[in-house]
């Protein structure tokens, strides 16, 4: 089995000096390429900038981005020849409309940016997916949490989505802890108590065999 999970945050640069970017630490998307490495598969992890050491099992090979861009292009690559595809980056949904090549001087009160959307590579690679591939997405909330979930379920093609709600104490980005719900298509919901990210990939991973088998052999 071939897995290619994206992970960590994406840095969109504004200048030479300056990015915009989020608090992802990629802790989850490693701990899933570690788990999935542990159950046999071989992992492509597609990383944006983390201070994580890369996993030290020999089946995780890391591709190290910066942007969305780069993190488009480096799943696009590997998506085709995957049979399961996790997107667990917390893409920047925008980048500067223009990167200065110069430090952008201090000068006025108020600086006005202007930006651009960046491709949504769950999505776009969606629409590509295949009947015996399976995606994983997830879905970071604080309102009306499971009617969102479910809707990036079906925009972006996914057979599960991992639902965190940020009202939910221990959960969400820079904990080493978490807890989720997830929903699949038929609108099951399967709830995990708050447990550390290494023992819920491994969860996870579980989850996503068994359902993958279900959609093999229908
Ligand atoms: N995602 C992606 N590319 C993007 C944005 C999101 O691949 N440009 C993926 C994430 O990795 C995640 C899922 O889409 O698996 C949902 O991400 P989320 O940020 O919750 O959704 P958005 O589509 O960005 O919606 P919004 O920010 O409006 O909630």
């Amino acid at each position: 089995m071939r897995v290619i999970i994206t992970a960590g945050p994406t840095y969109e640069p504004l200048d030479p000096v300056r990015f915009l970017g989020n608090r992802s630490t990629g802790k989850m998307g490693y701990a899933l390429a570690a788990a999935f490495a542990a159950a046999g598969a071989q992992v492509d992890l597609i990383s944006g900038p983390s201070a994580l050491p890369a996993p030290a099992h020999p089946a995780v090979q890391l591709t190290r981005v910066e942007t969305a861009a780069e993190m488009y292009a480096a799943a696009a690559a590997g998506a085709p020849a995957a049979d399961v595809w996790v997107f667990a980056a917390a893409v920047a949904d925008y980048r500067p409309a223009h990167v200065a090549a110069e430090k952008i001087k201090k000068a006025g009160d108020t600086l006005t940016l202007e930006l651009v959307k960046n491709v949504d590579i769950a999505a776009t690679l969606g629409h590509t997916k295949r009947a015996e591939q399976f995606a994983v997405g997830f879905a970071l909330e604080t309102t009306n949490e499971l009617a969102h979930a479910q809707e990036k379920l079906h925009r972006k093609n996914f057979d599960l989505v991992v639902l965190n709600s940020l009202r939910d104490a221990g959960a969400g980005f820079g904990h080493d802890t978490n807890k989720v719900s997830v929903l699949d298509r038929a609108g099951q919901v399967v709830t995990f108590e708050l447990m550390a990210k290494t023992d819920l990939a491994g969860e996870l991973v579980r989850l996503v065999l068994v359902r993958r088998a279900a959609v093999i052999t229908t």
